[in-house]
């Protein structure tokens, strides 16, 4: 078995549908609404050069959070204030209401895995009422709905991230919701290095998934974060006007049905979401693990992605000070349910988690 962490480039381009379909939100915004990048974290540093912010602001963060989010903002002098996350994934707004003050610029709110806010009218309200900006973190729900509406729409700044969900080399987008935000002095640069490491990591992917072999973890590293803006590859933009966008979010909502049907609600691997609401098109399959090093192991070893997410709290969020992020950290293991997927190998993969999570030894 072998399953990257994306899908596999060569499964997504369909020319079959090419003429006939419509590009979802984002890509159908108005181009003056809109701006591409390599990286949601570029996209967050547009959002950041679009607001002007710099030194004596803050902008408020959730304590669960993919570490790298805070680096556009540390990297520009900003300072950085964390508010609760429940263990559910929800923000949760009494926090983030005590930590703001006269030095909250923006407030990000983060749509995990593919799932909207359960409070993002509420964040809207709170920010609209205290002159915060609003920045949407939907890179992991490009495609998913709410009420038939895209997630993002609830936002004055919206970050996508195409490649993680398409499994396109590379990728990203800002939409600039509100009238007056620009971004006319960016000058834009191509990350050459990163964008051919990264198209080749894909190819060889491709071949991998082909043959059913391959090492999991080969991927070439990404620097956190550069003070530059980094362009979305041309190949990438070639690549989106091909895609059957429909089937994407149709296999990965098929392939999270699947885990939910096999995995118990209350066993050493479980699900974070009990359900799978209409409009989400999940990134991963969020699990709480007891043991979540130990299901990684297994999973990697049978040839399978799955990741902690993730593992810690950013730095400077004390796990005193937020107990349900640091849970959250401590246990949530990330799934395959990508286009590239079968429901057999769920199913393989499931019971392997059930057969070897109630043993204790970690190498047998
Ligand atoms: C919620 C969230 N936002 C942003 C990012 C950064 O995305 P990228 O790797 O495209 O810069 C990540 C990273 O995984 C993330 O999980």
């Amino acid at each position: 078995m072998y399953i990257p962490r994306y899908c596999p480039i060569d499964r997504l381009v369909s020319d079959r549908v090419r003429r006939t379909r419509s590009m979802p939100y984002p890509l159908d915004e108005c181009p003056s609404k809109l701006r591409f990048y390599s990286h949601a974290r570029y996209a967050l540093d547009g959002a950041v050069a679009a607001l002007e912010l710099g030194p004596g602001d803050t902008v408020l963060l959730p304590a669960f959070v993919c570490p790298v989010v805070a680096t556009p903002f540390r990297a520009r002098n900003i300072t950085v204030r964390f508010f609760e996350v429940s263990s559910r994934g929800t923000a949760l707004i009494e926090d983030a209401i005590r930590k703001a003050d006269a030095s909250t610029k923006a407030l990000v709110l983060v749509d995990y895995f593919g799932f909207p806010q359960p409070s993002q009218e509420e964040f809207g309200q709170f920010c609209t009422e205290r002159g915060i900006w609003l920045i949407r973190n939907c890179a992991h729900a490009f495609l998913s709905t709410l009420d038939n509406t895209p997630v993002g729409v609830v936002g004055d700044l919206v970050v996508f991230s195409f490649r993680k969900t398409l499994g396109v080399p590379d990728g990203a987008a800002l939409v600039l919701n509100r009238p007056g935000l620009t971004l006319s002095s960016h000058a834009y640069r191509y990350d050459v290095c990163w964008q051919l490491g990264g198209t080749t990591a894909r190819l060889v992917q491709a071949v991998q998934s082909r043959l059913g072999v391959g090492p999991i973890k080969w991927e070439p590293r990404l620097s956190s974060f550069r003070p530059f803006h980094s362009a979305m590859s041309p190949l990438t933009r070639a690549l989106l006007p091909r895609i059957d966008f429909q089937w994407v979010a149709d296999q990965r909502r098929a392939n999270f049905a699947a885990w939910l049907g096999l995995l118990g609600s209350s066993g050493p691997c479980r699900p974070l979401h009990g359900s799978l609401p209409e409009g989400v098109v999940p990134l991963v399959f969020p699990a709480v693990v007891d043991d979540p090093d130990l299901a990684v192991t297994v999973l990697r070893r049978a040839g399978s992605y799955a990741a902690r997410m993730w593992r810690s709290l950013p730095d400077s969020a004390s796990r005193v000070e937020f107990p349900e992020a640091a849970w959250l950290a401590d246990r949530v293991v990330a799934l395959p349910v990508h286009q590239g997927v079968s429901p057999r190998q769920i199913d393989a993969l499931a019971s392997l988690l059930r057969d070897r999570l109630g043993r204790s030894d970690r190498d047998g």
